[in-house]
């Protein structure tokens, strides 16, 4: 097997072996036709090894394997025994944290302390929050007349297709095994191309935690080939996916040949609402994390900061302040570093390409605006941006740019707040500040959007129901809603006295 693994030494240190193949069964495989994706490191732009990516051949064993668990020792084992081994899985993230954290650092570019301190304890936490669920996933009796007996069983759905995203590839991995395995599916998992490895060396643990083969299957592949091949697959009863809206929309058409269930949590444009008699400098520290964490990279950015007109200027000046005080950017395994690289060069030409849109729309550029050039002239770097004076009309306004990238424009009347902040396709979060709590949570009620955030922005939580409306998604993820996602209920009618 010595050619499905790489010994690695990480930028900062650390060295471990990191599996190349596909985890299928519970063992490292091939694929079958050859194709390999190759991962980048966006700090300095040098590869750091080459990974295998499935096609449709692979996808369709995994499937089988999946299906073949599905009808196996997996179905009948005991609810507690399940997530017995999900708290298993979840002690085995803890132990290993720093060399996951390390990985997704070096292929994503996300600073290594918020890597180690939010997106693994969150892994961890969210696989230990759904292992207590597996055996308090309960149907109903339905009392109707004294000559039926009727309750309910919730049962898994089966074969569960999963479809990663890169900017939180392990967390997002989480937030779709967790649910899953707690309600007793079996799963064929694709990473992003963008980031292939943290999963891989995840993969290895859940063998360890001792899942049978088959239940959790693990692929990297590009979106066109191996996604969408599990999408379309007629052995898969469900697809989870997240990532953009375009994406979401094609799968959904796929996932259409057999009827999935599916699950879509997609693009964003999410508003952020300061009104005057909000305390400012909060509101000022809450937007800057709201939408320069992760690089910007986050569904849920507040990227539209509207402001009221009597406190629109301090704001800016405030933001440019607190901005330039705490966005350090560089080298993403330095402590002081708060902004990494973009992931891919894609992406960093993508937010280029909106900062001259912002430009040619006639919007201000009051900070940014430009790559962040470092020492070596590499990475993927970009100045985190301030657009002012922004038009609900401009495309910076409207579309996901998914990067340091902010706009701000004023409003006058809490009405026109709320009008303009609804004034958009999507409807992932939201976030409202104002000292005022009746305002506070009337805004709240009329803002259309999966989560509102009052007096914060971005402090999302597993036992917090997490999705979309609009053009954000279908479906809830985490908390006791993500599970809805994740069974089906049976009724079974019982005769007790209806004689014909
Ligand atoms: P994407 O939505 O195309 O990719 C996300 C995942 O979907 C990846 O695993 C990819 O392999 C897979 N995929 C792509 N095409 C597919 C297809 N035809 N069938 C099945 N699976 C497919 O996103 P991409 O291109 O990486 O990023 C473009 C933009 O999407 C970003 O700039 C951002 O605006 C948005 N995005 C949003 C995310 C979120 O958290 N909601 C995450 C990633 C991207
Ligand atoms: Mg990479």
């Amino acid at each position: 097997m010595s050619d499905l693994t790489v010994e690695l030494t990480a930028p900062n240190g650390r060295k471990y072996t990191q599996p190349t193949g596909l985890f299928i069964n519970n063992e490292w495989v091939k694929g079958k036709k050859g194709d390999k994706i190759t991962s980048i490191n966006p700090t300095d732009e040098s590869e750091i090894c080459a990974v295998h990516a499935a096609e449709a051949e692979d996808v369709d064993a995994a499937v089988a394997a999946a299906r073949k668990a599905f009808k196996g020792e997996w179905r009948d084992m005991a609810s507690t025994e399940r997530g017995n081994l999900m708290y298993k899985l979840s002690a085995l993230v803890e132990e290993h944290k720093e060399t996951l954290a390390t990985i997704e650092t070096w292929d994503n570019g996300k600073p290594y302390q918020v890597a180690l301190n939010e997106d693994l304890a969150e892994v961890a936490g969210a696989l230990k929050y759904y292992a207590g669920y597996a055996d308090k996933i309960h149907g109903q009796v339905i009392d109707t007349t004294p000559a039926k007996l009727a309750y309910t069983i919730r049962e898994p759905l089966g074969v569960c297709g999963q479809i990663i995203p890169w900017n939180y590839p392990l967390a997002m991995a989480a937030w779709k095994l967790g649910p899953a395995l707690a309600c007793g599916n079996t799963i064929v998992l694709k990473a992003a191309e963008q980031t292939p490895l943290s999963i891989l060396y995840f993969a290895n643990l859940i063998k360890e935690a001792g899942f049978p083969p088959g239940v959790v299957n693990i692929l990297n592949g590009h979106g066109r080939v191996a996604g969408a091949a599990i999408a379309s697959h007629l052995d898969v009863d469900k697809i989870a996916f997240t990532g953009s809206t375009a994406t979401g929309r094609e799968i959904m058409k796929m996932a259409a040949i057999n009827m999935k269930n599916i699950t879509l949590e997609t693009g964003g444009k999410s508003p952020l609402l300061v009104f005057e008699d909000a305390d400012l400098d909060q509101a000022v520290k809450w937007a800057h994390i709201g939408i320069m964490s992760n690089m910007g990279q986050i569904c849920t950015a507040t990227s539209r900061i509207l402001v009221q007109e009597s406190v629109y200027d301090s704001f800016i000046e405030q933001f440019k302040k607190h901005m330039q005080a705490t966005s350090t950017v560089g080298n993403p395994f330095e402590d002081a570093t708060f902004q990494g690289p973009q992931v891919t060069k894609a992406q960093y030409e993508r937010v280029l390409s909106y900062i001259e849109a912002g430009k040619a729309e006639g919007a201000s550029l009051a900070a940014g605006g430009e790559p962040y050039k470092n020492a070596n002239g590499k990475g993927f770097f970009i100045a985190p941006t301030i657009f002012t004076d922004v038009k609900d009309s401009m495309r910076i306004f409207k579309e996901e740019v998914f990067g340091p990238f902010v706009v701000i424009s004023s409003f006058k009347t809490e009405e026109e707040a709320v009008e303009r902040a609804n004034n958009t396709t999507y409807g992932l979060g939201s976030a409202v500040f104002t000292q005022n709590i009746t305002k506070a949570h009337r805004v709240a009620r009329k803002i259309e959007a999966g989560m509102v955030w009052i007096n914060s922005s971005n402090d999302s939580d597993f036992r917090i129901p997490f999705g979309g409306v609009k053009q954000s998604g279908i479906g809830r993820e985490l908390g006791e809603a993500g599970l809805e996602a994740y069974t089906n209920k049976k009724a079974v009618h019982v005769n007790l006295g209806t004689v014909l």
